[in-house]
């Protein structure tokens, strides 16, 4: 699955046509891919000014690449802390989260761009209100709203992990998350759509209020820099196999390195389900259904391999006329 937290943008085209056309290009493009359904949402994409929030991008087409994050901040280890998210994922979240006019909005995690997309939407009779944890991005988040027509985005400083009040139509969070506390925030019959990490996959899941319980729908697999503060997670990372593997665990229990390194060196155990998918069959759901069912998720690894070729479970997609779905642990029994 590609990194979208860590892709940088990429200067695909160097393009001298002017913003008008390249936003054009971009709704149509999303529009086409099914990004954008709705027309207040590609309204919302065709009026504001991406390249405006975007600075660091490359050139303006790569401004308004769809498929490209545009990264804006980086921690002291040089990973990526704060983005531009991509457009194809901010029109998805936007139209999950079914924004309409007067709409009350939250967004977690600010950046200008996103927050001014839902601006147009709710139009001047709704309210949107940005948090981000760092004053670099919340200034300059003020600073490009403002520039741009936007200054009635309420844009706030603090960790959103410790918000305590508030009604909304919708709360949007782009920023990845290991928990939601966010469920006392959104109105009876509102929106929460919040990228959710677990078992090493974020997915942008929509949460749907439902009086007392809320209904999770639509999972999309994504990336999204981190969560920090209160609610950040520490990953666990551990060099196996003399460095030539390198296993990164989202939590669980203390990892025992030295039985991992006999793991890899072990007899493989492996279990079929007897289930065949076609070449072009996207199976992330197998990780998901094992990921809410499977304690041992963890443990177990989704493999396939291609009908006509036996032998060792295969690490990446080949081509072939169907795939054996399996599951795979180091030891004896599966
Ligand atoms: C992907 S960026 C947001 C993108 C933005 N919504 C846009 O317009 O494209 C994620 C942001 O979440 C912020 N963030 C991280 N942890 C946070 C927390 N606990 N509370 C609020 N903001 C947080 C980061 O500082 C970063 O600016």
């Amino acid at each position: 699955m590609p990194d979208y937290s860590e892709r940088v943008a990429i200067d695909t085209e160097s393009s001298t046509e002017p913003a008008d056309r390249l936003r054009a290009d971009m709704v149509a493009r999303l529009r086409e891919q099914g990004a954008i359904r709705s027309p207040e949402v590609a309204e919302a994409f065709a009026k504001v000014p991406r390249e405006r929030f975007a600075p660091e991008a490359p050139s303006l087409a790569a401004a308004y690449s769809v498929n490209d994050v545009v990264i804006t901040r980086r921690g002291a280890d040089g990973r990526a802390t704060s983005s531009v998210s991509a457009p194809w994922l901010q029109a998805v979240m936007l139209e999950a989260a079914g924004l309409t006019r007067g709409a009350r909005v939250l967004e977690i995690g600010s950046g200008g761009y996103n927050a001014a997309l839902i601006a147009e939407i709710v139009g001047p009779e709704g309210q949107v209100v940005t948090v981000d944890i760092d004053p670099f991005v919340t200034e300059r988040a003020t600073r490009f709203l403002a520039g741009t027509g936007y200054s009635h985005v309420k844009v706030v400083l603090g960790d959103a992990e410790h918000i305590r009040d508030g009604s909304y139509d919708a709360v949007l969070v782009t920023v990845g998350a290991w928990d939601c506390p966010w469920g006392h925030l959104p109105a009876p019959g509102g929106r929460m759509v919040v990228p959710l990490r677990f078992c090493g996959i974020t997915r942008s899941i929509t949460f749907v209020r439902d009086d007392d319980r809320f209904v999770g729908l639509d999972p999309t697999v994504c990336g999204f820099v981190p969560i920090q503060g209160a609610g950040a997670h520490h990953e666990q990372v551990a060099a196996l196999a003399g460095g030539a593997v390198t296993l990164t665990l989202d939590g669980g229990p203390a990892l025992d390195t030295a039985a991992l390194d006999e793991a890899l060196t072990a007899e493989p155990s492996e279990l079929w389900t007897g289930i065949v998918a076609r070449p072009d069959e996207p199976f992330d759901t197998l990780h998901l259904w094992l990921a809410t069912h499977d304690d041992a998720c963890t443990r177990r690894t989704p493999w396939w391999r291609p009908r006509r070729r036996p032998g060792l479970p295969q690490t990446s997609h080949p081509a072939g006329d169907g795939l054996d779905l399996g599951l795979s642990s180091g030891g004896k029994s599966p």
